[in-house]
């Protein structure tokens, strides 16, 4: 572990506080089990609601094995060519690019695809080769295999749930890789992380994580989406720049989550009986 500070919360790992570290407070052994995967090179799926500290978990991970972080969005128009590379006409001569990818391979990097459920299988079949024993990626279009450099770690998120779902992915996909759970933080863990990303007082950051989790049960009442740790730390944002707090859960976690007058009106009602 790398020198610095270190913030500790009810007997939990301590987390760096250097200053170029990222801030990740870990709910559980998800940075020893990381750092085992990474080890014994193997892939690893996030699995997890939007806004829950997937991204954050991966910086964190990135920095603390020394490693660089190559992240890669996933849609459904990334091609394979996006990720491994291609050629490029430059006055008279064509010269090969490399894809993100095929640099991260090259590098050692930590190479994370953000919701890889949204590729197409054609693209994600690439992964195959490197995400078990072999770490070899094929460029059909120069002929070159590269060889992952040691440090390479393939990392992958999605969220449950949300549009697609893991089964759309194979099963010779998923079973490349070793799954962690992610989900909302309990009250004092977001509080404390709350805290740490806006700079509010511990009592107002308090009250906004009990505010997040009573809209999360409202999801039984037909409210689709819940807030993600994301948005309460918007509102304490706003609220840290002197922006009352009624208006902050308005514009920050209300007005993005629901259209329907019958949620908004329920979820004022809660921010008037949370801060009163
Ligand atoms: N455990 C945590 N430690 C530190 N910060 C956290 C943690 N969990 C959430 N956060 C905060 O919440 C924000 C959102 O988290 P992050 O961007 O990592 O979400 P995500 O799971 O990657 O979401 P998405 O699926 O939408 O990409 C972070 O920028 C960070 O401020
Ligand atoms: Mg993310």
């Amino acid at each position: 572990m790398r020198g610095g500070a270190a913030l500790a919360l009810d007997g939990q790992a301590p987390v760096e506080a250097d200053a170029e570290a990222p801030f990740y407070l870990p709910y559980g052994n998800e940075v020893a089990v990381f750092e085992q995967c990474h080890a014994r090179r193997l892939a690893v799926l996030l699995k997890g609601p939007t806004g829950c500290g997937k991204t954050r978990f991966v910086e964190y991970m990135a920095w603390r094995l020394g490693r660089p972080l190559v992240t890669i969005a996933c849609h459904d128009d990334l091609t394979a060519n996006d990720l491994i590379g291609r050629f490029l006409i430059r006055h008279d001569s064509t010269v090969w690019q490399d894809g993100p990818l095929t640099r991260a391979v090259r590098e050692g990097a930590l190479c994370y695809l953000d919701e890889v459920v949204e590729a197409r299988q054609d693209t994600v079949v690439v992964l195959h080769p490197l995400a078990d024993h072999r770490r070899l990626l094929p460029i059909d279009k120069t002929g070159e295999t590269v060889a992952a450099a040691p440090g390479f770690q393939l990392v992958v998120s999605y969220n449950p749930g949300y549009q697609r779902m893991l089964k759309e992915l194979k099963p010779s996909t998923r079973q490349r890789f070793v799954a962690l759970e992610f989900d909302f933080p309990e009250l004092e863990r977001e509080a404390a992380i709350i805290v740490r990303e806006s700079g509010i007082d511990r009592a107002t950051a308090h009250g906004l994580a009990l505010f997040g989790k009573r809209l999360r049960a409202l999801d039984q009442q037909g409210l689709a989406e819940v807030p993600s740790t994301r948005l309460l730390i918007a509102a304490a944002q706003l609220v840290a720049g002197g922006i009352a707090i009624a208006i902050a859960c308005q514009v920050a976690i209300i007005a993005p989550l629901s259209d329907d007058a019958a949620l908004v009106g329920a979820m004022q009602d809660l921010v008037a009986a949370s801060f009163p």
